[in-house]
């Protein structure tokens, strides 16, 4: 038994969408979120600096004492992650790489399944490559989408918001002629654009790297003994290095309930 926090962070709000799963899954459990709004977005960075920003993510977490860290973000996932395990080897660190993956091998009929992501994950090549790992079958179709996290920072992605709507049409019209029946969210900022991208590819059934990865990490650390032993409810406490009142927006809409971030910023 374990009552540290769990730490989860993102370049932003997405990583919220591996938070809220976690939330509900252990309600129990104290989690430290950091969202690096400041420095926001990660997806057109090159790898080096993917390694330094993550690296100062996870030190912050670290020294804030959680006993486990997740990197809710699929920029970090696929460029980021050996770095992040070899300057902590004691921490416990979880990606949002493997579980969605598996999910899309379990959900997808047609084995034509499609992942979008940002620049610099599309270019590792990684969640592609995981895919056909588990499933040599399949036909994958990458794409990337460089402009949906940091719109959706702004706080562009409700459905009917004209700035969302038309980006997301633009950049998923090569999707609707490949016609994949599964489609892998592989940042986590993008499920917020789940309804305009469901109106968009009509019944693709979307996995969300964030949710996925979530769950795992929930059973995991009950499988390694690690969940807090506490019978009332966890504390959740927020952190950004971006304008606390735009991540709060952002973040009570998607979460349903309020927020107060507090500042971080790292020097
Ligand atoms: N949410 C992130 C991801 O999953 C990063 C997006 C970005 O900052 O470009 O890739």
């Amino acid at each position: 038994m374990d009552n540290r926090p769990i730490g989860i962070f993102d370049s932003g709000i997405g990583g919220l969408t591996a938070a809220k799963v976690l939330e509900e899954l252990l309600p129990r459990e104290d989690i430290i979120y950091f969202g690096d709004s400041g420095r926001n977005p990660y997806g057109g960075r090159s790898r080096a600096e993917l390694v330094k920003l993550s690296g100062e993510d996870a030190d912050f977490l670290a020294g804030m004492g959680v006993k486990a860290i997740l990197a809710a973000c699929g920029t970090t996932s696929t460029n980021a992650m050996p770095e992040l395990r070899r300057s902590r080897p004691d921490m416990p660190f979880f990606d949002v790489l493997d579980a969605p993956c598996l999910r899309v091998c379990d959900v997808t009929k047609s084995g034509r399944v499609a992942v979008i992501a940002t620049e610099a994950t599309i270019r590792t090549g990684a969640y592609e490559r995981r895919l056909k790992e588990l499933d040599g079958g399949l036909d994958v179709f990458s794409l990337a989408c460089p402009e949906f996290a940091g719109m959706v920072e702004r706080g562009h992605f409700r459905s009917g918001d004209p700035i969302a709507e038309d980006a997301v049409e633009r950049a998923l019209a090569p999707l609707r002629r490949y016609g994949a029946d599964t489609l892998l969210l592989g940042c986590t900022h993008f499920p917020l654009l789940s309804d305009i991208i469901a109106r968009v590819l009509g019944g693709i059934t979307q996995v969300s790297a964030g949710a996925e990865a979530a769950a795992k990490l929930s059973g995991e650390l009950a499988a390694a003994r690690l969940l807090s032993e506490r019978s009332e409810r966890g504390r959740h406490d927020y952190y950004t290095s971006g304008d606390p009142a735009v991540f709060a927006a952002g973040a009570e809409i998607f979460l349903g309930h309020a927020v107060e971030p507090k500042r971080h910023i790292i020097t």
